[in-house]
Formats: C-alpha cells, structure tokens, sequence
C-alpha cells in the first residue's frame, strides 16, 4: 500500500509537470484527486486493512494529498502567469510603427496667381468687388453699350438660361453694377475677380469656362496714360523688373480708345520662341478708356469724370508666370500636377 502511495504521488508529480496549460491542469486534478479519481479510490481499499495499519496508512495518503494539492496550486499559478505573458505578448501594440501622415493641402496654381494679381491691385489702392455669374443680358451686354443685336456680341457665344438671362461672358458687369452703388461721381478704383463663361471649344488654349479679372478707375482726370503707367506697373510686379508692355489698337464697345495690351514674352523676353510664336509678344489684356456712354448709363457725368477699364485673363497669366502649356492642367486637378505648386 505504502509503495501504491508512494508511486501515485510520483506519477500525480509527473503528470502536473506535464501540464501545459490549465485545462490539462484541471484533468490531472481531477484523475488524481477527484471523487473518482485515483487517491479515492486508495481510501476505499483501507476497509481491507488491519486497524493498526489504518490510521498509518490514512496519514500516507493524507500527506500524498496535499502535496499533490501543493503541487497542482504552484503549477496553476505559473501556467496563469505565462498565461499571461502569452496574452501580453500577442496583443501588444508595436510603438515603433511610424505614425500614420497627414497630408497637407495648398491653394490651387489658379487661385495663388489670382491672389498675386489682387494683392498688387489692393496695394495700389483697389477695392476687390464682386458681381454674379448668372447674370442679366443688361448689365452683361446693354449697360456696356452692346444693345441687343449688337454685332459685338457674337464676340462672347454666350449660354443663355433665358432671353434675358445668362451666364455673364466676361467680369465686366461688375464695372456697372459697382458705377451703379456711387452716387455724385464718386472715385472708383476696383478690381472684379470672377469666372465667366462662353460657348467655346475645350483645348490647350481655351475653356468655357475661365477666370478674369475687371479694372475699372473713375475719377477727374484719369487718362489714357494713367491705364498705361498702371498696367506697365502692374506687369513688372507680376512678370518680372524686365517686362514691357506694348498697346495695339483694338475695338471694345464699352471703351474708346480702346486696346490690347502685350507684354514682351517671359520665356524669351522678346528675342521670339515657341511660346510666343515668334514674335516676342504675349497679349495678356483688353483695355480702354471707358466709353463717356457707359459712365452716362450707370449715373455717372462723363464731363465730369472719366475712367479706364481692363479685363485679363487669369488661366493665361497662370500660364505664363508657371511655363504651363495646355490650359487644361489647371481643371484636371490631377495631384501629381498640383503637388508641383
Ligand atoms: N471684357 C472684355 C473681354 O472679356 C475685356 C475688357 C475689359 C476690355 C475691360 C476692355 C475693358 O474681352
């Protein structure tokens, strides 16, 4: 009985030690321990033994018990520990991942070279005005001396919405829409940024849709070389010290006289390449003194005032001020293309 204990005790050892993880653990204690288990069933066979050797035996298997138990509680509290550390182990977060990166965004090409032109006009003293783009046929055409049928007008194919309504073909009602809010011949000196629209091809030069931006000075005295002094000054500061301007005749109904201006090529500053067609030249605007009818229609006194107007494109300046060649990289918003900027 003695050795039956002994050699129990030895396999419930093993057995424990053998256990990887707490379930096997827990089958070990109830082999061995449990009501059914095996040192149970050593208990039941003391009935054959002698009253002497009982309570010797009851002792053994007493002791074999609990250090079978002891054994069983150490092993349970390492399996709980590496336990433990497996979990740690499999759900730790690795902090050396690097950090995930916010991209930063930027104004688009477009809107950086609209701004330079507002910032120049502003520090020259414009007020920066703003007109709708769906607009009347009077102040887009009638307040600028383009009755209707007027010839002129097949100039700007237009999107009609209605008879009288469309979406406006350049930033010049605004000139009109500004005249109107003055009273007594007051000073004006603003710039309109906007879009405008016309009915036109899709190519590397044109859109219809684009971005202009309006001038318009009133005041005593202004002339026609007060537009040249400002639109020479104002293309030094955005093409560079170097530029000149050069003025050619040309017919808006809303001015007289009235111009186009080129400024000398900023790729070849007037030697003549690619970009330029040869010429040294790059027309960049519409210009005028304005008509003394249109000051009338918009209340203003044309014996007592006069003023000059401008219309640019700003795509165009976008075009040359960046060496872009297709017009149409500036609608795509492709990134590899915006990231450049
Ligand atoms: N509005 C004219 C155009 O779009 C440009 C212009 C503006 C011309 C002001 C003269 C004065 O073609």
């Amino acid at each position: 009985m003695e050795q039956q204990i002994k050699e129990l005790r030895e396999r419930a050892g093993a057995a424990v030690d053998g256990s990887t993880n707490l379930r096997e653990l827990d089958d070990v204690r109830v082999k061995f321990l449990g009501k059914k288990g095996e040192l149970t069933a050593l208990l039941r066979g003391m009935n054959q033994l002698s009253a002497e050797e009982r309570p010797i035996v009851g002792q053994l298997v007493n002791n074999a018990r609990r250090e079978i138990e002891d054994l069983i509680a150490e092993k349970n509290s390492q399996l709980k520990a590496s336990e433990l550390q497996a979990k740690l182990a499999s759900e730790k977060i690795d902090v050396t991942l690097p950090g995930r990166r916010i991209h930063e965004g930027h104004l688009h090409p477009l809107t950086l070279t609209l701004n330079r032109v507002k910032e120049i006009f502003v520090s020259m003293g414009y007020t920066v005005e703003e007109g709708p783009e769906v607009e009347t046929d009077y102040y887009n055409f009638e307040a600028l001396n383009l009755p209707k049928d007027h010839p002129a007008r097949d100039m700007q194919d237009s999107f009609y919405i209605t008879e009288e309504i469309l979406l406006r073909t350049q930033t010049s009602p605004v000139q009109a829409r500004t005249m109107e809010r003055h009273k007594n011949n007051e000073p004006i000196r603003m710039i309109a940024p906007g879009r405008v629209y016309r009915r036109d091809d899709y190519d590397a030069s044109h859109s219809p849709m684009f971005t202009q931006v309006e001038g318009l000075v009133i005041d005593k005295g202004i002339s026609f070389a007060d537009l040249k002094g400002t639109l020479e000054d104002f293309s030094k500061k955005i093409f560079g010290e170097k530029t000149k301007i050069r003025l050619r005749p040309s017919f808006f109904p809303f001015t007289e006289p009235s111009a186009e201006v080129d400024v000398s090529c900023v790729m070849c500053h007037g030697e003549g390449c690619k970009v330029c067609q040869g010429t040294g030249w790059l027309e960049i605007l519409g210009a005028g003194e304005v008509h003394p009818d249109v000051l009338k229609m918009s209340g203003y006194d044309p014996d007592v005032v006069s003023g000059f107007a401008f219309g640019m494109g700003i795509e165009r300046i976008a075009m040359l001020t960046y060496g872009l060649d297709d017009m149409r990289l500036l609608y795509d918003n492709d990134v590899r293309f915006l990231k450049q900027f």
